[in-house]
């Protein structure tokens, strides 16, 4: 049988022409989230499918139709994880973290795996960077949240951007509106496609999140929850409005949004440009209690990294990409090969990105290759360098050059570092 030798669908390689664009997306994440004290955390690739089962909830597609489940070698279910948020959950909960003082504020950078339809921007395999607070019920913590996924993704230099905020209610308020939602769907249920008609009981709101065409035609006009608020949710929702205004964050209120995942409760929000969501998130009171662990409050997002590059490439947002060689050192004959061999050597020790001739080029080529490699200096090693121990360092950027002695290295270094 033929190997398969390509990638298997939707899923991508990181090329490392690209890394520079991972790292900026990283890198400005953690260091926005360092500004707000929030650390990281880092939990298994795959955890007990009950985790997202339970915590992600069975009516949700992502349990029912897209987890990455399987038996491990001792007969137990395990998933790869499909999102961080309820394993970050039972992480909290396992390691007593409820015990510390609160909030506990937290941040992963994870691959997550959903077996979903792959098109633009929806990936089996992909990456997301995400935020949970634990222990927290005040609105202004919910703002905070919004507001630091949207410093990250100001920061990455992004436009193109709109926050949309809506309020899910909580199991007070929830019940009646899903009863008039019954209500308002019973007329067409046989419309409904199947998975919807088996949440029709369970869980009628996953209906208003179903990607079926003909369902979310029977919605469209569905009742809003939004009119179906407590006092309490109604209350939360004006004060994180507040905050975010206090902000000067724009935000639209989009009773349009139900997010596709169970545990939210209260506040949820989403940040879009004109292809995709690139960020979403939202309160979610119960989980924790759900999971086994005490009565305690939380909130949180996740932005997808490969959804933020796209959008970073087609803004045409110029990202740094530092130079990989300060230095190459070409050679001429054997003992000059050697002298390059160990200057290199020493130049890392200070500090210095070198590149030495592995391929046995001629000077010509080797210069060559080092403008393509796009460094920042070259210099060529050869009997003469080596009988007068001086070497001509060249500018690449206008070929201006210098002068420096072998014998000075920290010379050499603070030429090409500067
Ligand atoms: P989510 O909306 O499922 O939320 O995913 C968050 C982000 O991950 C999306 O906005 C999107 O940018 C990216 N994403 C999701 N699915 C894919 C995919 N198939 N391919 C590429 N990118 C994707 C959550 O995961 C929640 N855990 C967020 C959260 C944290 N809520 C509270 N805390």
């Amino acid at each position: 049988m033929a190997i398969e030798l390509q990638a298997p669908k939707g899923t991508k390689d990181m090329l490392p022409q690209d890394a520079h664009k991972w790292n900026y997306v990283e890198n400005t994440f953690k260091n926005v989230a360092k500004t707000y004290g929030i650390r990281e955390m880092r939990t298994p690739i795959f955890e007990h499918t009950e985790v997202f089962s339970r915590g992600v909830g069975d009516t949700t597609d992502i349990v029912q139709k897209e987890m990455y489940t399987f038996k491990d070698k001792g007969d137990r279910s395990v998933t790869l994880k499909p999102e961080g948020t309820a394993a970050f959950v039972r992480a909290f909960i396992e390691n007593r973290l409820f015990n510390e003082a609160q909030p506990t504020k937290l941040y992963y950078i994870i691959p997550a795996f959903r077996y979903e339809n792959v098109q633009k921007g929806r990936l089996r395999q992909f990456h997301q960077c995400g935020v949970e607070v634990f222990g927290s019920k005040e609105p202004s913590i919910d703002a905070e949240v919004i507001a630091m996924a949207m410093e990250t993704l100001k920061e990455l230099g992004l436009k193109d951007l709109h926050l949309h905020i809506n309020n899910l209610g909580c199991p007070n308020c929830r019940p009646k509106y899903n009863e008039a939602l019954k209500k308002f769907l019973a007329d067409n249920y046989d419309g409904l496609c199947d998975t919807c008609k088996s949440r029709f009981e369970k869980n009628p709101m996953r209906i208003l999140d179903c990607k079926e065409k003909k369902c979310q035609e029977i919605t469209k006009n569905a009742p809003i929850i939004l009119d179906f608020m407590c006092e309490e949710c109604d209350t939360h929702f004006n004060k994180v409005k507040e905050y975010l205004d206090i902000l000067g964050l724009p935000y639209t209120v989009d009773p349009g949004i139900v997010r596709g995942l169970d545990y939210y409760t209260k506040t949820i929000f989403e940040i879009l440009n004109s292809d995709f969501t690139v960020c979403g998130g939202g309160r979610y009171d119960k989980l924790i209690e759900e999971l086994g662990g005490p009565e305690m409050q939380a909130v949180g997002f996740a932005m997808g990294i490969e959804r933020l590059i796209m959008t970073l490439d087609k803004e045409g947002i110029e990202i740094p990409n530092e130079n990989l060689v300060d230095l190459y050192i070409g050679d001429r004959g054997e003992d000059g090969k050697k002298y390059a061999f160990k200057l290199a050597h020493d130049l890392r020790d200070l500090g210095v990105n070198c590149e030495i001739n592995h391929m046995g080029r001629s000077v010509k080529a080797a210069m060559k290759f080092a403008n393509k490699l796009g460094v920042a200096f070259t210099t060529i090693l050869g009997e003469d360098e080596l009988q007068n121990e001086k070497i001509t360092l060249k500018r690449m950027s206008d070929g201006e050059t210098f002068e420096v002695s072998l014998k000075t290295i920290e010379e050499i270094k603070n030429i090409v570092k500067c």
